[in-house]
């Protein structure tokens, strides 16, 4: 239940409270298509949109649209929201911080918050010693910034990514990126020096000594390995135990440095800090972004000081990288996540496990696998287009959920999610699925109709 309305009018009245989702008129409603129309003529056609999602407003993981509609949101804008919508202890922490300091730019002076909140991102990571942090405002600037450390401390040119990996859409990390050709369609020519590995299977690390070392560059002119423990874009796939070990011992035989790619898994989403720490490997660099300022911009380059010491003043910085209001949105992230949200994820995440499991068996070549840690989970389907009209079944039943590589829905829903949240969401999924099994045609040309099924895979 929530107290979110359409439209309050007067604030002293109590607003009556609403079971999720609660649907008020068709989807999308009147408004929402009205104001769709209005995007088109204005935003950039380059954005992929997923579905005719118009949000006004949030309370934990529910989301009212622009008709007064209210979803349980299990997308949390692409698995940023990490506290939920408005949670109230980061609404005052931004407030407070947004009445002190907007701005001051952290390249050319000392931001106090900055600099706290690089020493707590330094307590939460993984290494041992001492840690420097750099803090841009995306994950795609903190991937630049990793392949400009990675060149810059061992000397060496070139960078190894895995195919269906998605890293950001800058030139350096589009050019890691591998999961869709149409990230690289037209923009050519990349970043040299770039080379993509398989993905996924302990038997696939032969490829680095096979082909790559043997064939393609010696292992001493290898820079970096950058790794999603999870990968996000490309299907919410989980790697085989024994995958990232190996990769570790290759990147620690041959002195390339493993940059971790936790801007979609971590921190806490997967129901550990960190994704990696599933398989117990550390990397020497840790990137995160999305959920880590619970919606504000912020991304994160986590090192050991003696890797970021490397680089001289100047060598990088951002004026707008770690801004103090998202600062203080991390910090209190960071503290409710410690809190309880980590261990929780976990929980809900198995609950949410258990009962998706069974679609498998029950629409046996349909429902192609289930799979996920935490709160990142992934159902592949037969073909792309059934997995968009799961998708789209669910936005008609008032689930938000977004698709991933090639025919896979994403369920990655704030951590503050409850549990009877997790059943709903199970039970609209179970009967998108349903559905769709069973009459799809018609449930494609209804959103055909709509204007809804637009063809295009959601990206990020
Ligand atoms: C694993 C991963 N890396 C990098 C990025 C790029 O982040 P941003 O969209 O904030 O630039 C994303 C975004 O989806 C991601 O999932």
């Amino acid at each position: 239940m929530t107290q979110l309305a359409s439209r309050p009018t007067d604030p002293t009245t109590p607003r009556p409270a609403r079971p999720v989702p609660d649907l008020v008129t068709e989807i999308p409603g009147p408004r929402a298509r009205a104001h769709v129309e209005f995007d088109h003529g204005l935003t950039s056609p380059s954005l992929p949109r997923a579905y005719p999602l118009v949000p006004v407003r949030g309370e934990g993981a529910t989301i009212e649209d622009i008709d007064g509609n209210l979803f349980l949101d299990f997308a949390a804008g692409i698995a940023v929201n990490s506290t939920g919508h408005a949670h109230p202890r980061v609404v005052a922490a931004i407030q407070e911080q947004a009445a002190e300091l907007l701005h001051y730019s952290a390249s050319d002076f000392y931001l106090p918050i900055y600099a706290r909140t690089c020493q707590r991102l330094g307590a939460i990571s993984p290494f041992k010693g001492p840690t420097r942090v750099y803090l841009g405002n995306s994950g795609t600037e903190v991937v630049e910034a990793s392949i400009k450390l990675a060149r810059h401390v061992t000397g060496r040119q070139n960078l190894v990514a895995f195919l269906g990996g998605f890293h950001g859409r800058t030139y350096g990390s589009v050019s890691l990126t591998a999961s869709k050709a149409k990230y690289h369609a037209g923009f050519g020519p990349l970043l040299p020096g770039i080379y993509h590995a398989p993905f996924g299977r302990v038997a696939d690390l032969r490829w680095f000594d096979e082909v790559l070392f043997r064939r393609l560059v010696p292992a001493d002119e290898v820079a970096a390995v950058i790794v999603e423990p999870i990968q996000g874009e490309g299907g919410y796939i989980v790697p085989e135990d024994g995958f990232l070990q190996g990769l570790r011992e290759l990147c620690d035989r041959h002195g390339i440095l493993l940059i971790a790619d936790e801007i979609q898994s971590g921190p806490g989403r997967t129901g550990r800090m960190w994704a990696m720490e599933h398989w117990g490997v550390t990397p020497d660099i840790l990137l995160t972004a999305k959920g880590l300022a619970s919606g504000m911009p912020l991304g994160a380059l986590i090192a050991p000081a003696r890797l970021l010491e490397v680089w001289g003043a100047g060598a990088h910085g951002s004026t707008f990288g770690g801004n103090p209001v998202s600062c203080a949105a991390a910090l209190a992230t960071i503290d409710l996540l410690e809190e309880g949200l980590i261990a929780d994820a976990a929980e809900r995440g198995e609950q949410a496990l258990e009962g998706l499991g069974p679609l498998a068996d029950r629409f046996p070549g349909f429902v192609r696998d289930v799979r996920g840690k935490g709160l990142m989970l992934g159902v592949e389907f037969d073909t792309p287009e059934h997995a968009e009209e799961v998708q789209w079944v669910c936005f008609q039943r008032g689930l938000l959920v977004l698709e991933c590589g090639t025919s896979a829905v994403r369920l990655s829903p704030p951590l503050v999610v409850t549990q009877e949240e997790i059943a709903t969401a199970l039970r609209i999924f179970g009967e998108a699925v349903e559905v769709v099994a069973r009459v799809p045609r018609h449930v494609l040309e209804e959103a055909e109709a709509a204007g809804a099924v637009t063809g295009v895979e959601a990206g990020g």
